[in-house]
């Protein structure tokens, strides 16, 4: 089975591609699962035979309508899978419902096994069904029994809608193969071609185009799929903000009543939310009714009325005030009228006072007016009172009690007062009245200066006169008088022997007591008296002094300094200072001592030899003498040096090296050496310098091998010893000296002559050259001379040697 499924598919896969050229009849349907479907119109009873040619002839395969033996006839398995509700898939493709509730699925048959319904295809018939799903004359029919129906075919589909080559508002349908160009839709409220690579789909309509707001409205375009627009009303306004709707009307805002009952509102127009209030006439305030609202004008407030006017404002909608004179007043009581006057109640026809009195009216609010007796009148001053009567003076007892009072008439207020016998004064009460008569006054005074003078009472005329404290006597003037108490007389004498009594003048009752010079104390007998004053214990003296006092009258003491000190002794003079015993003429040291004086009460010193000098330093003692460094002890110099002791106050001493040594002949320091005479080069260059032992200061000087002379650099100094001097060569022989310190010579033959040109016994001397072939006794001549010279050399040489 599934080998013969996969040639058959093989097959029609071949055959199908082979007829794409061919034109297909047929009306697409839908895509599912890769396949296309479509319907063909077939003629005949719709048998699965039928369904199944159809669909061969028109290029197309017939499908199956699921799996399952009632299903797999002679039929294509294209991915249709429900055999019990046959088509069901395309169905719902088409009409999201069952095939039979689908008008698209109307007439249409699919191939079934043979084995079904006689070889009858499974079609649908909606014709008979009247609404239900299922039913032999509906679904799934019976094709045998229906004629020229619509056959299912399929071929196998390419789905051009992957990948979506549309606009993401837009809906993509696979067209049937073998078309690939998918359709795009715009979904509603778009438009374009809906194509990711065209025009793709904007919005249809910006539908605020159409002015469908109120021109105080803003107009907001609803986005797709709404195809409308939103209408506000701006700010201050109201309704629905469309065109041909309620519009946008100004918001009266004074249909919330933010006014005050007595004040007029005026709504502020649009974009404005508010509203204006004023408050009426005769109102004032803010106007609103949350505010100062509308409080009836004042009047009274501008002061219309005089200041003694009473003010009464008339209420609104009145703008005036009333005003009325207060209480005393009179006139029409305005501030710019007549005012507010006092009522005068003094004039002529209401005077309400005494002929003698005088009217004063009581300033308002008073109605009346006070009267007022004259003076030197009493009363009420009211002419229906007591009036006015000559007031009586004395009756106020202006008069002293010893006075008589006369009493002088109005409009005289006041009463003569007049002091009886006896006294004096003015005689008033309140004035100096009538006093006692004063004998004791200045004039009159009958006692001394130094008595107390006592008037006796009125109407006595006289007075007593007695001595103040102190004094004795009558007291009166024309009598004894006053005299001064002496109360030093002998018998009341209050005073010591040894003091002075003084009388103190009256009013004074005692003496003073003063002790005389030289003596201390109060005076008086019964007292401390007088004794003698010790001078000492006011310290007169130096405190190295002895203090004595001298005895009354006298008032000083004696002061001496003790034992060691000098001075008049006095505090307050010289004192008393150490006694100096090294000072010129006592001082008992050496003149090459120090002086220094034993302190008080000492009466000696101490003498010490000046640095440099030796002995006891006194005087009359050792004295001081120069210390000589260069005693054996303490000698500071070198054995080969020469001791001077240097005189005081210089301790130390000057050692100078003996004759031949050299040094600073110090035993502490370089001493004194042998002089080396060889330092200062007295020998030549060529000489050897030997220094001779002190006492010597000179050196030795001897010339080197091969050199000769006194061997001094001021002397014939030392020159090379001629060897050519002692002739060692041969007559014929021209000698050579060699330089020091060679002590020889070079001998060389002159011309013509053959040896070694030396002389000794060992030479051969020079012997003459025969001209030619010359004889061997020549040549033995030579030999000869020339060993000649050799001994005579050879001895010379030998000699020098020994010398
Ligand atoms: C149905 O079609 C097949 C080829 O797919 C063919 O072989 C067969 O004969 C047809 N059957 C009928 C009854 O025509
Ligand atoms: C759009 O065009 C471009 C360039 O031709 C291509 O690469 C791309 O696949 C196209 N997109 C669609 C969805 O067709
Ligand atoms: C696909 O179809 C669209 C609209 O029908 C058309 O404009 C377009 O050219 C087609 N593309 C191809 C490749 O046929
Ligand atoms: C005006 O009102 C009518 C009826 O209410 C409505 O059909 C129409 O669309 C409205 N016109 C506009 C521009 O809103
Ligand atoms: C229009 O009004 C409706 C209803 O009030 C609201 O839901 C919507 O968001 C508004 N549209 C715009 C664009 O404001
Ligand atoms: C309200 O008061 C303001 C300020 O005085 C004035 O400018 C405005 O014109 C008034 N509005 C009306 C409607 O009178
Ligand atoms: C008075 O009323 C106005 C308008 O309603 C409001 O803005 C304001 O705040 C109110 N004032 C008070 C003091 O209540
Ligand atoms: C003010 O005077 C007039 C006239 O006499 C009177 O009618 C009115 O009542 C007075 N007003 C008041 C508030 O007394
Ligand atoms: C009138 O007499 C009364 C009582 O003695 C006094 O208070 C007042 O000041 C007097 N008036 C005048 C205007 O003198
Ligand atoms: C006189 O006195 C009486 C009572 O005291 C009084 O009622 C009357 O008004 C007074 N007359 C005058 C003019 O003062
Ligand atoms: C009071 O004294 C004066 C001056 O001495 C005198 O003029 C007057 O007459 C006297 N008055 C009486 C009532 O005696
Ligand atoms: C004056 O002296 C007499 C006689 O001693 C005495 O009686 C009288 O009281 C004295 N008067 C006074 C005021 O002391």
């Amino acid at each position: 089975m599934g080998s013969r499924m996969t040639m058959i598919w093989v097959f029609l896969s071949l055959s199908l591609m082979a007829d794409t050229g061919a034109e297909q009849a047929g009306l697409f349907l839908t895509t599912y699962s890769g396949y296309d479907y479509f319907k063909v119109q077939a003629s005949g009873p719709m048998t699965s035979a039928n369904v199944n040619a159809t669909c061969e002839a028109a290029g197309y395969a017939a499908p199956c309508a699921g799996l399952g033996s009632l299903c797999e006839g002679d039929c294509v398995q294209t991915g249709l899978d429900n055999c019990g509700w046959p088509m069901d898939e395309i169905a719902k493709q088409l009409c999201s419902g069952r095939a039979s509730q689908c008008p698209q699925m109307d007439r249409i048959y699919v191939v079934m096994a043979t084995t079904f319904r006689s070889g009858s295809a499974c079609g649908v018939e909606r014709a008979g069904c009247s609404g239900s799903v299922t039913g032999p004359n509906c679904y799934c029919a019976t094709g045998n029994n229906y004629n020229n129906g619509y056959a299912l075919c399929a071929q196998v589909g390419v789905n051009s809608c992957l990948p979506n080559p549309c606009h993401i508002q837009a809906t993509c349908t696979d067209p049937p193969y073998p078309s690939t160009n998918a359709t795009c839709t715009c979904n509603a409220g778009y438009t374009g071609d809906g194509r990711v690579n065209g025009t793709g789909c904007s919005d249809i309509v910006n539908a605020c185009l159409s002015n469908p707001c109120h021109a105080q409205a803003t107009c907001t375009d609803n986005p797709p799929p709404a195809l409308d627009a939103n209408c506000t009303c701006n700010a201050g306004y109201t309704g629905d903000g469309r065109t041909n709707g309620t519009g946008c009307s100004d918001i009266n805002a004074c249909s919330s009543n933010p006014c005050h009952t007595q004040a007029t509102c005026t709504d502020n127009p649009a974009p404005a939310l508010d509203a204006n209030c004023t408050c009426n006439v005769g109102y004032t305030g803010d106007g609103r009714s949350n505010g100062t609202g509308c409080s009836d004008i004042n009047a009274c407030s501008s002061n219309p009325c005089h200041a003694q006017a009473t003010c009464t404002d008339n209420p609104a909608p009145a703008l005036d005030a009333n005003c009325t004179c207060n209480v005393g007043y009179t006139g029409d009581g305005r501030a710019i009228g007549t005012g507010c006057s006092d009522i005068n109640t003094c004039s002529k026809s209401s005077n309400p006072c005494h002929a003698q009195a005088t009217c004063t009216d009581n300033p308002a609010p008073a109605l009346d007016a006070n009267c007022t007796c004259n003076v030197g009148y009493t009363g009420d001053g009211r002419t229906n009172g007591t009036g006015c009567l000559d007031i009586n003076a004395c009756s106020a007892n202006p008069c002293h009690a010893q006075a008589t009072c006369t009493d002088n008439p109005a409009p005289a207020l006041d009463a003569n007062c007049t002091c009886n016998v006896g006294y004096t004064g003015d005689g008033r009460a309140n004035g100096a009245g009538c006093s006692d008569f004063n004998t004791c006054s200045k004039s009159s005074n009958p006692c001394h200066a130094q008595a107390t003078c006592t008037d006796n009472p009125a109407p006595a005329l006289d007075a007593n006169c007695t001595c103040n404290v102190g004094y004795t006597g009558d007291g009166r003037a024309n009598g004894t008088g006053c005299s001064d108490i002496n109360t030093c007389s002998k018998s009341s004498n209050p005073c010591h022997a040894q003091a002075t009594c003084t009388d103190n003048p009256a009013p004074a009752l005692d003496a003073n007591c003063t002790c005389n010079v030289g003596y201390t104390g109060d005076g008086r007998a019964n007292g401390t008296g007088c004794s003698d004053i010790n001078a000492c214990s006011s310290n007169p003296c130096h405190t190295q002094a002895t203090c004595t006092d001298n005895p009354a009258p006298a008032l000083d003491a004696n002061c001496t300094c003790n034992v060691g000190y000098t001075g008049d002794g006095r505090a307050n003079g010289t004192g008393c200072s150490d006694i100096n015993t090294c000072l010129n003429s006592s001082n008992p040291c050496h003149a090459q001592a120090t002086c220094t004086d034993n302190p008080a009460p000492a009466l000696d010193a101490n003498c010490t030899c000046n640095v440099g000098y030796i002995g006891d330093g006194r005087a009359n003692g050792t004295g001081c003498s120069d210390i000589n460094t260069c005693l054996n002890s303490s000698n500071p110099c070198h054995a080969q040096a020469t001791c001077t002791d240097n005189p005081a106050p210089a301790l130390d001493a000057n050692c100078t090296c003996n004759v031949g040594y050299t040094g600073d002949g110090r035993a502490n320091g370089t001493g004194c050496l042998d002089e080396n005479a060889c330092l200062s080069n007295p020998c030549h260059t060529n000489a050897n310098c030997t220094d001779n032992p002190p006492p010597a200061i000179d050196a030795n000087c001897t010339c080197n091998a091969g050199y000769t002379g006194d061997g001094r650099a001021n002397g014939t100094g030392c020159s090379d010893v001629n060897a050519c001097s002692s002739n060692p060569c041969h007559a014929n022989a021209t000698c050579t000296d060699n330089p020091a310190p060679a002590l020889d010579a070079s001998c060389t033959c002159n011309a013509g002559f053959a040896g070694d040109g030396v002389v000794n016994a060992n030479g051969t001397g020079c012997l003459l050259q025969p001209v030619s072939g010359a004889g061997s006794s020549d040549i033995a001549f030579f030999l000869t001379l020339a060993c000649t010279l050799m001994a005579i050399l050879s001895t010379v040489s030998e000699q020098a040697m020994f010398e």
